[in-house]
């Protein structure tokens, strides 16, 4: 067995038994930090932690691994609930073509985008696919980021959509990180299928979904419903095709216009909604008595430059929020979990313990991690966060651009 002893941490984070599984509106300023604090694990699981003057006696100290953190804080790992992580090639092209004057949705309308990923993840195996992002979540790892969610949405026809699931089942066996896969296969319309949508909903749901069931492909379902994409229409039918086959849905709405994607969604249950760059009345008002998890993806409004989504109004209606990164080649090419964090405080003016709420406790229900991450508690296997000697917490959203995880135990 292997044990490990955390000693002297000057603050141990969101730690504590039968925390709620979400926090919402004001109780988000909640954040229980234990200073002066150790932590005990057995094979990864939460067996003790307390008061360093407490810690004696606890339990059986014997051959154990002893860390002293002095100066350093302790927290759950971030849950990483929206990404993309499984990409053929980078598109700085793009990001060229924007700084020109070009907007996203110029550039998607042109044949780039998702269709320009599309077109490169046809021509690469699913060996290197699988090398490439097994590589990409080494770096989020020591990030710090301990869950992970990934998409689909780069194959858009029945071959490269079951390869790229493939591929995120493949790293769900062999990284040491806990994977959610969600089929995006309605991420766009492939161009052989640009005026004939009923053609590749019918190729999602009559033949996609069957082999997706078949192979035990995937936990979600997700659709990207916004003007020039997936209708509310659209995407209803397929989500209820997905709900069909056990799939929760899990969908990208609001990124540019506020369409009724989210009403919808709750209607069908979904586990999250995210990116709600815009966010109308009603869309407040259908996510209220909803177990449907607001979610919002800062690092894509940096860097497509467009709103930031109102974290301010989820709360000041009595609402969650979870922040994720969205990683992908086209809208956010970073998967730093900490530059979301930092994001949130100066750009949607979240507190530093907001913000962490919502990388922690709420983006693990938001990819149904609630039993096994997101706190530290009593026998739950959570991956854990070291950080470097820093003065406080808010130091780390405060520093931005650092990489202030010293290191993060699986
Ligand atoms: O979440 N908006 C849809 N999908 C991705 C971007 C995909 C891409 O540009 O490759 C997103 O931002
Ligand atoms: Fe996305």
């Amino acid at each position: 067995m292997q044990k490990i002893l955390i000693k002297n941490i000057k603050g141990l984070v969101q730690h504590g038994e039968n925390l709620p599984k979400i926090r919402k509106g004001a109780e988000m300023k909640e954040l229980p930090i234990l200073e002066d604090a150790f932590l005990a694990l057995e094979d990864g699981i939460i067996v003790a932690y307390g008061k360093m003057s407490d810690w004696q006696g606890v339990t059986d100290w014997r051959d154990l691994e002893v860390i002293d953190a002095e100066g350093k804080f302790v927290l759950p790992a971030f849950c990483d609930s929206h990404t993309h992580t499984v990409f053929a090639k980078s598109r700085e092209e793009e990001f060229v073509d924007r700084i020109n004057g070009l907007s996203y949705e110029e550039i998607a309308l042109k044949g780039g985008g998702i269709l320009n990923s599309a077109r490169k993840l046809a021509e690469m195996s699913e060996d290197e696919l699988f090398a490439n992002a097994f590589e990409r979540i080494e770096r989020l790892k020591s990030y710090g980021t301990g869950a992970l969610e990934i998409k689909s949405g780069y194959g858009l026809s029945v071959d490269a959509e079951l390869k790229m699931l493939r591929v995120i089942k493949r790293l769900k066996q062999e990284c040491s990180i806990e994977i959610k896969a969600t089929f995006l296969g309605a991420h766009a319309f492939p161009p052989e299928f640009k005026e004939n949508h009923r053609g590749y909903i019918d190729l999602i749901i009559n033949e996609m979904i069957p082999k997706i069931k078949e192979e035990n492909l995937a936990d979600y379902i997700d659709v990207f419903c916004e003007r020039n994409y997936f209708s509310v229409e659209e995407m209803e039918e397929i989500l209820q095709a997905g709900i069909a086959i056990g799939l929760k849905p899990k969908v990208h709405v609001n990124q540019f216009t506020s369409i009724g994607g989210v009403r919808k969604a709750v209607e069908l249950n979904a586990l999250s909604v995210d990116h709600l760059e815009e966010l109308t009345d009603d869309d407040i008002d259908a996510l209220k008595n909803s177990s449907t998890m607001p979610t919002i993806l800062p690092s894509c409004s940096h860097f497509l430059s467009i709103p930031f989504g109102d974290a301010r109004k989820l709360m000041d209606n009595d609402l969650p929020l979870a922040l994720a990164s969205d990683f992908n080649p086209g809208s956010t090419p970073s998967g730093n979990l900490s530059f979301v964090w930092s994001l949130a405080c100066v750009k949607m003016k979240m507190t530093p313990e907001e913000a962490l709420n919502a990388l922690t406790i709420n983006a693990s229900f938001a990819m149904d991690l609630s039993d096994t991450h997101g706190t530290i508690s009593l026998g739950k296997k959570t991956p854990i966060i070291i950080t470097k000697k820093i003065p406080n917490l808010a130091y780390i959203p405060y520093s931005f651009g650092d990489q202030l995880v010293e290191r993060i135990l699986f």
